[in-house]
Parts: structure tokens; C-alpha cells; sequence
């Protein structure tokens, strides 16, 4: 079985984080993360510096990531002047976002679901013009913070305007973190319906511990692409109580336990989450970070007995 994880820490984590990294230090974690064997990583996103200062530097960061024929870096492009920002740094590929609520909606980009469209379709139409993929993200699939519940067919509506718009993937986004297995099975399987599962990503939070759980069961039904963050960092600044992305070690845990071979050498990414945590003043939650970390104090207690 093959599995895609895109790496989403330097974005959706650090989008989050008090702390504001230097840029030369995004660069070391995402030399970091390539050396572990991640190919691709959303790195940034070209959002107002108001609305988002973390993530002002996305011009310069692009300009000094490494350029490997083998890796793939990935932005946030919310509109034209995102797109025209973008467009000339060597990103590979654009992400468009939008919500499945109304109310998430207008707190996060400023505008009705209905007024975003136009919006995203000028942003694939500059694309396009570059021949540069899209992804689409959907935000709170299974809860919103302002509605709560997020009825399906509000979901599968939005996600069908983003295909028809030219995306090549929807990530389907737990942004709150409330879903649960049989959650997650239900939603995927009425997109089945009109999606196929290879265009779906699953982007779980982990904010009530469930975010593992998910997971599996959406790789259990057949989706092959999973957005993880290292160390767990990152939420939704925009969803109060949102905290922590699915943690990338621990999926790869699970997935190297399970037999399923990623390619990605899980010490190697513990290593340059613990570099994130010095730098964010934080101990990351991912249980197999801290639990990678204590084993290091250990043997390295032993070593000097
Ligand atoms: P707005 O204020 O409505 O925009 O924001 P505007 O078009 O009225 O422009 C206002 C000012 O912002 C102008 O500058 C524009 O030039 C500037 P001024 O004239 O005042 O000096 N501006 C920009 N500057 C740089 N880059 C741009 C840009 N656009 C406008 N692209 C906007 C609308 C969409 C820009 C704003 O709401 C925004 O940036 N929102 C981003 C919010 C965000 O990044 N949220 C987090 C990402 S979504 C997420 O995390 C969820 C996800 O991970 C999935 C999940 O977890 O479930 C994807
Ligand atoms: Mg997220």
C-alpha cells in the first residue's frame, strides 16, 4: 500500500504558533523534513501578512528553500494578489481554501462561500495560465465552531464547485477536530459517491485525541493521502479550541507498525521536530515525539553512568 503524507507543519503548524520563526529557520526544518525522505510540503501561504504575520515571509522563504527535482513545495493562495505573489517564487504547487460553513467562511477569508468562487476561479485561471496543479481545501467537514454540525450535502456542494473549478485534490479539512471514525466513514462514503478517492486527502486534528483514529479509518476505506504536521504542530487560528494537526510521527508510527513502508525515516523527523519546539519555546504534543525524546534522555543518562 502506498501512502502520500504532505507535510503541513511549516504552514497550517506555524500559522498558529505565538512564536514567529525566522526564516532561515523554516528553511533548516524543511532541509530537515527532506533529509527524513518528505517530498511534499506545504511551506507557506501567500494570505494577508495582517491576517496571518507568521507567514509574511512566504516570498523569501520560497527563494531559499532548496530546488530538488524530487520535492514538491506546496503554498495557500487565497485570491489574485496571493496568486501574483506566488507566481513568481519557485512553489510548485497552489492550494485554494474555503470552508463548508458559512460562518467559518467569512471569519476566516472575509467573504460568503457564494463570493468565493470568483474569487478562487481567478486564481485558476492564473494557474492555469502557469501550469501550476491546484489543491482545494475544505474546512470544517464535520463541525463548525459557529454552527456546529456540518450537514453532508453542504460538504459534497462545496466540493463539487472546487472540481469544477479545476482542482486536481480535495482535502477534506477536520479543522476542529470533532470527527470520529464512524464520522469519517460516513462522510467518505457519500463523496465516493461523486469523487473518487484518489482526489481525496484527509486532514485530521487531533484537538480530542481521535485525530489517529480517523485516519486509519479513512485509509481503511481507501484514501492514500493524509496532511500531518510535525511534532502535531498547528490548528485553526480562526477555530477557538482548535490546537494540533494530526502529528506526522505518530502517523508514521502507526503506519510503520502496520507494515506500510512510507519511505520517511521517523527518528530523523523527531529530530527536526524537537529543533521546531526549542525554537517555539513548546513541547509538541505527538505522543511519539516525547516519547522518542525521553528514550534519547535515557540512553543518554546510561551513557554517562
Ligand atoms: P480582506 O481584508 O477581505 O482583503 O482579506 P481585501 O481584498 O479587502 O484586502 C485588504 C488588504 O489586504 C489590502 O491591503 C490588500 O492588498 C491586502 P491594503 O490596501 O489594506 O494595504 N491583501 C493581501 N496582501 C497580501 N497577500 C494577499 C492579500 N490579499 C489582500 N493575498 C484575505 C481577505 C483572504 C486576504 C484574508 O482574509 C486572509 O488573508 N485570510 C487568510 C486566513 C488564513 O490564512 N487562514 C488560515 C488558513 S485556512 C486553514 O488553516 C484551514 C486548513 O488548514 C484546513 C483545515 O485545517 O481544516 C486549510
Ligand atoms: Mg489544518
Amino acid at each position: 500500500m502506498q501512502i502520500k503524507l504532505v507535510e503541513v507543519g511549516l504552514r497550517d503548524g506555524l500559522q498558529n504558533e505565538r512564536v514567529i520563526l525566522a526564516t532561515e529557520d523554516k528553511v533548516k526544518v524543511a532541509q530537515g523534513l527532506i533529509k527524513a525522505g518528505i517530498r511534499h510540503l506545504e511551506v507557506t501561504s501567500f494570505v494577508s501578512p495582517k491576517w496571518i504575520p507568521q507567514l509574511a515571509d512566504a516570498a523569501q522563504l520560497a527563494h531559499q528553500l532548496p530546488p530538488l527535482a524530487d520535492v514538491v513545495y506546496r503554498a495557500l493562495v487565497p485570491n489574485r494578489r496571493g496568486a501574483e505573489r506566488a507566481g513568481q517564487t519557485p512553489i510548485h504547487e497552489w492550494a485554494v481554501f474555503l470552508s463548508a460553513s458559512e460562518t467559518h467562511n467569512r471569519k476566516n477569508i472575509n467573504k460568503s462561500i457564494e463570493d468565493t468562487y470568483p474569487v478562487l476561479r481567478e486564481v485558476m485561471e492564473l494557474a492555469r495560465q502557469q501550469g501550476i496543479r491546484v489543491r482545494g481545501y475544505v474546512s470544517t467537514v464535520f463541525g463548525c465552531p459557529y454552527e456546529g454540525e456540518v450537514p453532508t450535502e453542504q460538504v459534497l456542494r462545496v466540493c463539487e464547485r472546487l472540481l469544477q473549478l479545476g482542482v486536481y485534490e480535495i482535502s477534506l479539512g477536520d479543522t476542529i477536530g470533532v470527527a470520529t471514525p464512524k464520522a469519517v466513514k460516513r462522510l467518505l462514503r457519500a463523496c465516493q459517491r461523486h469523487i473518487p478517492l484518489e482526489q481525496i486527502a484527509g486532514h485530521f486534528h487531533d484537538t480530542r485525541g481521535t485525530g489517529l483514529a480517523n485516519a486509519y479509518a479513512a485509509l481503511e476505506l481507501g484514501v492514500r493521502t493524509l496532511d500531518t504536521s510535525l511534532g502535531g504542530l498547528g490548528g485553526c487560528p480562526y477555530a477557538p479550541g482548535a490546537a494540533g494537526n494530526l502529528a506526522t510521527e505518530d502517523v508514521l508510527y502507526l503506519l510503520e507498525q502496520e507494515g506500510i513502508d512510507t519511505g520517511i525515516d521517523l527518528a530523523l523527523v523527531c529530530e527536526t521536530s524537537d529543533f521546531v519546539q526549542t525554537k517555539c519555546k513548546r513541547a509538541l504534543p505527538s505522543k511519539v515525539l516525547q516519547s522518542y525524546l525521553a528514550q534519547k534522555r535515557d540512553e543518554k543518562r546510561g551513557d554517562g553512568d
